[in-house]
């Protein structure tokens, strides 16, 4: 049995150091308990697919302006929702997103499932996504795991194999630390491996799972993970 990551650790980091993004609530209104808009966060997660938090910010600010709720954006013309996706890149992403603002609308009276598998029935949104909302928005604990995630993990337990070979106990391992505060443990895990544990460089001094974390100890944590054979 894998020794668990220190989620407290990681909350009062997050605490100090949460990313300021727009699609978050900000510090003060965290203590104040506000809770993040679905849609917002749904927004945030489909352009994150496959861009950087750096060039999705100005996208996220637009959309946002232009379609301030998803029944502005069920009710765009797809060709105008299109023409802003630009330059976001993979436009079956864009055509998804359209479709689902209509499914919310059409099928949830324009509210959000509140749970990762009511989440998952929406069009384009598979279990990643699903999972990051339902943890950001709505505290549901459940395990939310991307490819930064994959190697935090694959350095924190020294994962003697190739990630792909893994996926289920790397899962299990981050499902049991999920803690009551699911929502701000999920994007702390995300800044940790943006900004801390980053592709090729660890900064292991001020990581607050450095003291669990059995690739440091080793000395390397930058030979993981460890690349599958070609
Ligand atoms: N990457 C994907 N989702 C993210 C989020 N909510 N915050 C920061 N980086 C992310």
């Amino acid at each position: 049995n894998p020794h668990p990551l220190d989620a407290e650790a990681v909350l009062e980091w997050y605490d100090r150091h949460a990313r300021d993004l727009p699609w978050r609530v900000s510090p003060q209104n965290r203590k104040a308990r506000n809770r993040p808009d679905p849609y917002r966060v749904w927004l945030s997660e489909v352009m994150l697919q496959q861009t950087t938090v750096a060039a999705v910010q100005k996208y996220f600010l637009r959309f946002t302006s232009l379609w301030p709720r998803v029944e502005d954006l069920a009710a765009a013309p797809l060709d105008a929702v299109l023409r802003e996706w630009a330059g976001l890149g993979y436009y079956a992403r864009a055509r998804n997103l359209h479709a689902c603002a209509q499914a919310v609308v059409r099928d949830h009276g324009g509210v959000f499932p509140d749970t990762a598998a009511g989440l998952q029935t929406l069009p384009g949104v598979g279990a990643y996504t699903s999972a990051a909302i339902a943890a950001i928005c709505f505290d549901e604990r459940i395990a939310v795991l991307d490819g930064n995630l994959d190697r935090v993990l694959a350095r924190y337990y020294a994962l003697p194999v190739p990630v792909r070979d893994a996926k289920d106990a790397l899962r299990g391992a981050l499902q049991i630390a999920v803690p009551e505060r699911a929502g701000d443990f999920a994007q702390a895990m995300m800044d940790l491996g943006a900004t801390i544990c980053a592709p090729r460089t660890a900064y292991c001094l001020v990581c607050p799972i450095q003291p669990g974390c059995v690739a440091t100890r080793e000395g390397a944590p930058e030979r993981y993970p460890i690349k599958p054979e070609k």
